[in-house]
């Protein structure tokens, strides 16, 4: 039995970085009522979750994760309006939306800042973490001097964001408050009334950013796992449709706490060996410090990844579920030193995994990161993967009637860049070869979370990679190929193989129990086991 809803079994997210999907009202920057129009678009992907990064009023700083009030929608994007519309809008096409909620701190714009921060006696005193004396030290990022307060404050990510208080697992300074104290329930309360706000407005969960930030020298967890649990049976007495999909990458202790769902990301063990994603390495050229197993030119290791998310599955049980992302806003673009074929093969083994696959705006048609791409909202490296999306031939690709120079962030204007309405229309583009995936997860559960994963092949050598995956009598069996070579896997396998989806050159030739599968280069296939 799942202890998580039912309906995320089934899910498929899309993960839409707000300021650069459309731009409905010509300001160059995209918006919420711009989402709700391309709403038919999402949902021809075969997408039934979407996750939108933070849309909060906010000075952006840091794209809105710097949030100074979390209960209206920034005006560059809409208005608290247009996430009831975006919802409703989303239900009537079968999909969910999903927000990004900021636990671990606020922007020093947030109201309650200015309020502890103003050297009077308030209600938020212990709203963020203060050392009590400008002039005495504390351990790790304490920052002061610049607020009427005299102390220090603990920042979160960067000198503008400081830590919202849950309290610390063992205090030992007076000012340091345990995760019981009034005033630390005060901020998780406050918490729980902001999901409240959004989800009364139909939303139906949140992705928590820095998910396991939020308790202070909490070594081994326990104080996250109060919290968290807590929060999770408020959710599931009150909203129990509703998920929480971890920022943390390692799901086994963020599903242990409380969450849904954890995404894997590059902080996990063998994860970079897969795809090379590491944040702000900006640039990844091909063959040097580009090494990964899904790359034409191959060198990374599978075996490692393969074991880490099997472990981690077999921790996990059906108490929660991975979420895997070809991407996100803190990441470099997937496509980075891959051709659309070799995107194929790496998307072709996401989406046949046992995970809730995250596909990130543009990744779909093989956007390109733009590693010159300037700052913007505190993006540095970042920006190169939060490009405006490219819809069509029209002026700045159908994102925008803006002039160029009024754009988010600079467009990549080669001639061949990736564009929805040119891949509508091939049927073999990237982009349709992501729908016909998806649609595959739907024809066959099995290939989703419910599904059992067993290895069939993998050797550290080797490029191929074979495994089955099955429920409830359908059997499937994946063989991919990286690799610009040929390569031949030959198995014992009982049963009928017959091939349902393929890209590149993969064939299986069976002969009294034994199968072979012969796989050229950069190469996809699933078949069917009767
Ligand atoms: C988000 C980043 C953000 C940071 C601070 C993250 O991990 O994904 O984009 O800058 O948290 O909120």
């Amino acid at each position: 039995m799942n202890t998580y809803p039912e309906w995320l079994d089934d899910a498929v997210m899309y993960n839409i970085f707000p300021a650069s999907f459309y731009d409905s009202n010509g300001d160059g920057i995209g918006d919420l009522p711009g989402i709700v129009e391309k709403l038919d678009y999402i949902q021809s992907l075969g997408v039934n979750l979407v996750w939108i990064n933070p849309i909060y009023d906010s000075p952006f700083q840091d794209g809105g994760y710097d949030v100074r009030d979390y209960y209206h929608v920034a005006e560059r994007y809409g208005s608290n309006a247009d996430v009831v519309r975006l919802c409703r809008e989303a239900k009537k096409r079968g999909m969910r939306i999903m927000l990004d909620l900021v636990p671990g701190h606020t922007s020093i714009e947030h109201a309650w800042f200015k309020a502890s921060a103003s050297g009077k006696k308030t209600t938020y005193d212990n709203r963020y973490v203060w050392t009590d004396h400008i002039f005495r030290g504390a351990p790790g990022l304490f920052l002061g001097g610049d607020t009427e307060r005299s102390g220090k404050y603990l920042i979160n990510f960067f000198s503008f964001q400081p830590a919202l208080n849950y309290g610390y697992l063992n205090p030992k300074e007076p000012w340091q408050i345990p995760i019981n104290h009034p005033d630390a329930i005060a901020t998780r309360d406050e918490l729980k009334k902001t999901m409240e706000f959004w989800l009364k407005k139909g939303v139906s969960g949140f992705r928590v950013d820095m998910a396991n930030s939020l308790v202070k020298d909490d070594v081994d967890g326990k104080g996250l796992k109060i919290i968290y649990s807590d929060i999770r049976s408020w959710l599931d007495k009150n909203w129990p449709e509703a998920v929480l999909l971890a920022e943390w990458s390692e799901p086994n202790n963020a599903i242990r706490c409380g969450f849904h769902m954890d995404f894997l990301l590059h902080s996990a063990p063998a994860y970079t060996q897969l795809f090379r994603m590491e944040p702000g390495s900006n640039v990844v050229p091909d063959g040097k410090d580009g090494i990964s197993f899904f790359r034409k030119a191959g060198g990374g290791q599978c075996i490692p990844f393969l074991d880490y998310l099997q472990a981690q599955l077999r921790s996990i049980g059906r108490r929660g579920l991975i979420s895997m992302p070809t991407g996100n806003h803190d990441l470099p673009r997937i496509s980075i030193g891959r051709t659309a074929s070799e995107l194929k093969v790496a998307y072709g083994f996401i989406f046949t995994l046992p995970v809730v696959p995250a596909l990130y705006y543009g990744d779909e048609t093989g956007m390109r990161h733009l590693a010159d791409a300037p700052n913007r909202d505190g993006a540095y490296v970042r920006a190169g993967c939060r490009t405006p999306m490219q819809w069509n031939r029209a002026r700045n690709a159908g994102f925008s009637t803006v002039p160029a120079s009024r754009l988010y962030l600079p467009q990549d204007n080669s001639k061949t860049r990736p564009l929805v309405s040119e891949q509508e229309n091939d049927p073999d583009s990237l982009l349709n070869f992501v729908r016909q995936l998806i649609a595959l997860r739907k024809t066959f559960p099995a290939l989703g979370p419910r599904g059992k994963l067993v290895v069939l092949h993998a050797e550290p050598d080797g490029s191929a990679v074979v495994y089955m995956r099955s429920w409830k009598g359908r059997k499937l069996v994946v063989a991919l190929n990286p690799a610009d070579r040929n390569e031949t896997v030959s198995l014992r396998l009982e049963g009928n193989l017959s091939p349902r989806f393929s890209c590149g050159d993969v064939a299986a030739e069976q002969q009294s129990g034994n199968a072979t599968f012969r796989l050229g280069g950069i190469g996809f296939a699933i078949f069917e086991l009767k």
